[in-house]
């Protein structure tokens, strides 16, 4: 289902010389799998993931998700195979300020078939199962570190994606926000969903028994 077949990634720096982030990279994750990327810092975790989503692209090889390739997808494309696949909840949220709750939902949407309404709907019935309508209108700059984080995670799900890449989701949460999180992604590995979560944090591994967990160098 996620497939990287010999990825290389390097990024150019300013002085002009080059960082290989990834070399020969591989990765096999199957439906319904919840796999873990542990690493230090800088190691490439959210690399990794981008690639996954096609927000990057890789310098050499090829990624396959859901049967489709995506490595070498244009802008347009790849936005459609986001819209369809991959749910992200990104590190800092990424919410858009001066918006509510309700609008910031309908992002991913926005690049849909969906009618205004039908988003509003889709919106709603996230927030109302995961109790959090009281919130719809208010400005997400209005929202508590532990409510923002709620809200980024629901917008990951409002596309009815059947992957979630998370990276580094309970960084800046405490103890009970991140225990919060952990739940909700064993709820949608119940629903199915395959996900995939960057993490320096221990707590996963203290409060879950995953067995599927990739360690990462950092390449020096
Ligand atoms: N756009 C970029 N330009 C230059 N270097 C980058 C870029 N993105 C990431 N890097 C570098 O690549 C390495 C891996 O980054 P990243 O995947 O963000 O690591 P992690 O998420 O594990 O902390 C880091 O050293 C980072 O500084
Ligand atoms: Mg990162």
């Amino acid at each position: 289902m996620i497939e990287f077949k010999h990825i290389d990634k390097r990024f150019q720096l300013k002085n002009g010389s080059f960082l290989k982030v990834l070399n020969d990279f591989n990765l096999h994750v199957e439906k319904n799998d919840l796999l873990l990327i542990k690493g230090v810092s800088g190691c490439g975790k959210s690399t990794i993931l981008n690639i996954c989503a096609a927000l990057q692209k890789p310098n050499f090889g090829e990624i396959i998700v859901n049967g489709e390739s995506i490595s070498k997808l244009s802008d347009s494309f790849a936005s459609e195979f986001r819209l369809k696949n991959i749910g992200f909840i990104f590190q800092k949220h990424n919410l858009l300020t001066g918006q509510s709750v309700l609008q910031n939902l309908a992002i991913p949407l926005l690049v849909s078939n969906y009618t205004l309404a039908q988003i509003e709907k889709k919106a709603t019935d996230l927030l109302d199962k995961f109790e959090l309508l009281n919130l719809k209108d208010e400005p997400v700059e209005n929202l508590s570190g532990g409510e923002s984080a709620r809200v980024a995670i629901l917008r990951a799900l409002i596309n009815d994606a059947n992957i979630i890449l998370a990276d580094e989701p309970t960084a800046n949460l405490d103890l009970g926000l991140s225990e919060l999180f952990i739940s909700y992604m064993h709820l949608l590995k119940d629903e199915g969903k395959t996900i995939i979560i960057s993490t320096h944090d221990d707590i996963f591994e203290k409060r879950c028994n995953y067995t599927n967990i990739l360690n990462l160098k950092k390449k020096t």
